[in-house]
């Protein structure tokens, strides 16, 4: 029996093309682990009217960790229109794969690296180097939202402010949220030698949950003393994150301001070809490149499979194959660095397979 069971969802589009990069990675450097294909994506929505069918949550359940290329989808009306004609009319809702992996399996860390690897024509800047902790399940995300008010709430103190006819999302923060997502980040710093976290909120305008975020985060920073901390506001934090990205290192913020500050630090060093996702939970965790299915390009073997090779340097971190990890992140920045072979987006003509094939010449 191998060593690791791996769950292997490619997906739509360009998923597949990038997972069968992936794949020539791990194979050359004979992790021992057994691949297990799931479905899941757009064509399952279609013809049987979830695109995470229960048959493949329960194969998950049997692995170690899953990979993950990307899923098409689509507003509610397309989608409607594109379920087999059996499974039209039912009310039929469609939900996307990848919250629902993060709710069921509790996957409360986003972490998100950007690193501008030497010789990368798409930097910004050199000397960039970080890595954004995202708050996974909670925050404007949590799912609790009315339109219209409902009466009774608006019977509460302060609440009549709020018209009947609003729309009102709740932002959510508990306690056990904000602890557990800056405890990952300061852990991390710790165990990866990394010399700053930086608590990111909105604390003076959202005084109370993001209050209670950045409160959290000053009390958890005083049981690591050797870790630098501190904390900036969301908007704040875009300005200097354009400006001096190379002066942050570690990054944690809440759900909403993790998402737009990863998508903004993922531009600053090659954008959709290099930004790998690790979603992380106690006892689950599910690695991907943040790029979506790319129809244009799917089954082209055009996209540049670097994001996900990076995941799976994550992947091969989360089951403590950190010399296996290292090994393919020397070899993706010395691919990088020699420039010989590149995908489109970088100004080169090789194919996805073609870039897979000269990283993974380098680790076997
Ligand atoms: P996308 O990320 O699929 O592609 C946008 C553009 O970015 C592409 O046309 C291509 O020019 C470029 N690009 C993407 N990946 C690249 C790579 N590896 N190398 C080089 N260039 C790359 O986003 P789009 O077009 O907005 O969405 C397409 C579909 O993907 C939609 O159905 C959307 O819902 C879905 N999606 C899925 C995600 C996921 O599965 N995690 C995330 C984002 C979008
Ligand atoms: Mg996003």
């Amino acid at each position: 029996m191998a060593k690791y069971r791996i769950a292997w969802l490619p997906g739509d589009g360009v998923g597949k093309d990038v997972l069968d990069a992936a794949r020539i990675v791990l194979d050359a450097l004979k992790l021992d682990a057994e691949y297990v294909h799931g479905d899941i994506g757009w064509e399952f929505w279609c013809r049987e009217g979830n695109p995470l069918p229960e048959r493949t949550i329960e194969m998950l359940k049997t692995t170690d960790c899953a990979l993950f290329g990307a899923i098409t989808s689509k507003p509610q009306k397309e989608a409607e229109e594109e379920l087999a004609p059996e499974l039209k009319g039912k009310g039929l809702q469609y939900r996307s794969p990848i919250v629902r992996l993060r709710q069921l399996f509790d996957l409360y860390i986003n972490l998100r690296p950007a690193k501008a690897y030497k010789g990368n024509p798409l930097n910004i800047k050199e000397g960039i180097d970080l890595v954004i902790f995202r708050e996974n399940t909670e925050d404007l995300y949590f799912g609790v939202e009315f339109h219209p008010v409902p009466e009774e709430m608006r019977k509460i103190p302060g609440m009549e402010r709020v018209p009947a006819d609003a729309a009102v999302s709740l932002k959510v923060i508990t306690p056990k949220g904000a602890e557990r997502i800056i405890r990952a980040a300061f852990e991390y710093a710790k165990k990866k030698g990394r010399k700053k976290v930086t608590c990111v909120h909105k604390a003076n305008v959202v005084r109370l949950s993001d209050g209670l975020f950045l409160d959290t985060a000053k009390r958890i920073a005083e049981e690591y003393p050797d870790i630098e901390f501190d904390h900036a506001n969301v908007d704040a934090m875009c300005m200097w994150l354009v400006k001096n990205p190379e002066r942050y290192d570690v990054l944690v913020a809440p759900n909403l301001y993790g998402d737009i500050i990863s998508d903004l630090a993922s531009q600053l060093v090659g954008g959709l070809g290099f930004a790998s996702a690790a979603n992380i939970g106690d006892n689950y965790a599910v690695f991907e490149p943040v790029h979506g299915s790319a129809p244009k390009y799917a089954g082209q073997y055009k996209v540049n499979p670097i994001a996900t090779i990076l995941a799976v340097k994550l992947m091969l971190e989360y089951l403590r194959e950190e010399e296996k990890a290292e090994k393919l992140e020397r070899a993706v920045a010395e691919v990088i660095e020699e420039g010989k072979v590149k995908t489109y987006d970088m100004g080169g003509e090789n194919t996805t397979l073609e870039v897979a094939e000269e990283i993974a010449k380098k680790v076997s």
